[in-house]
């Protein structure tokens, strides 16, 4: 299959959009709610800490773009009747969903398999796996009254391929590729929602960095280097893509949908 590599979104393209962005507080998820923004779109910014959602909304509000909606949320914590609560504000306040970009995500320990914390596991998969079912399964009837509904998974090569040491952080993106997979399965004939799996690669973030601590985050690459990508998938453009892998890496370089272990991990 071939990417369509030289994706250069309109600037009206999210126009009318509301786009929830989970973790838009900073790293891949605070680039892409301004990116989403500066396309046209309401974001609604979903992140653990206030004040990093306040500066990227202030940004936003500041660049002239429609005005967020900031909703603190601890997804270690949240459970259905918090996410009730949540759909229910989205309704009254814009009746509607088109996008949700599922982007938080905690890295856990890496440790050897026999180390590592019960503790830590719970965690890690309620905020990789479970909050991302829980905000699914609570906001579809929101994106089933858009006429573009977009779900957008974000995964990482080790939810691909299980890696020695990576833990809860491996498996709950098993996890998420696996409950993509099966509601892109589900929708396919029965709604326009499109549902798509992103991997970034290794871009240059604080979860990077405490990943790769001696690497060098210039050589990597900047997480607005991605855009053309997520605004392609979360936009009306993306109609024809359903159920499918993108790995950030293929995209403007050459075709593919390979998932090949590569020797850094990303
Ligand atoms: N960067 C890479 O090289 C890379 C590679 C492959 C896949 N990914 C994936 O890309 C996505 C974004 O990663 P990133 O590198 O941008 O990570 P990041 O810089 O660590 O950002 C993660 C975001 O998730 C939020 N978050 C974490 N725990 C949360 C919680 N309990 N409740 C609500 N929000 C929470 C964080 O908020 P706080 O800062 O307030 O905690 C932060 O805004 C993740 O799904 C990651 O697995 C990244």
């Amino acid at each position: 299959m071939t990417y369509n590599m030289t994706y250069e979104a309109p600037k009206d393209l999210l126009k009318e959009k509301v786009i929830l962005v989970t973790g838009a507080g900073n790293g891949i998820g605070a680039v892409a709610a301004r990116s989403c923004a500066a396309h046209g779109a309401t974001v609604i910014l979903l992140g653990r800490t206030t004040e990093k959602l306040e500066a990227v909304y202030d940004e936003i509000v500041a660049a002239g773009h429609p005005e967020p909606g900031i909703v603190p949320m601890d997804l270690s914590q949240i459970t259905q009747p918090d996410v009730e609560g949540l759909a229910q504000a989205l309704d009254d306040n814009y009746g509607k969903l088109d996008g949700l970009l599922h982007n938080a995500a905690i890295l856990g320990d890496r440790v050897p398999f026999e180390h590592y914390s019960i503790e830590q596991w719970h965690r890690v998969m309620h905020v990789n796996s479970t909050a991302v079912f829980l905000l699914t399964r609570v906001l579809m009837p929101l994106l089933q009254r858009s006429d573009a509904g977009r779900l957008l998974f974000t995964s990482s090569s080790v939810g691909a391929v299980p890696r020695a040491y990576w833990g809860a952080y491996a498996v709950s993106k098993y996890a998420m590729e696996g409950l993509a997979k099966l509601i892109a399965d589900e929708l396919e004939q029965t709604s326009p929602i499109r549902v798509n799996i992103i991997n970034p690669g290794a871009t240059r973030t604080s979860m990077r960095a405490a990943a790769y601590p001696v690497e060098d985050p210039a050589s990597l690459k900047d997480p607005e280097d991605l855009m053309s990508l997520y605004l392609y998938l979360l936009g009306p453009d993306s109609q024809e893509e359903h159920g499918r892998t993108f790995n950030a890496k293929d995209w403007g370089s050459r075709t593919g949908e390979d998932r090949g272990r590569s020797k850094v991990p990303e």
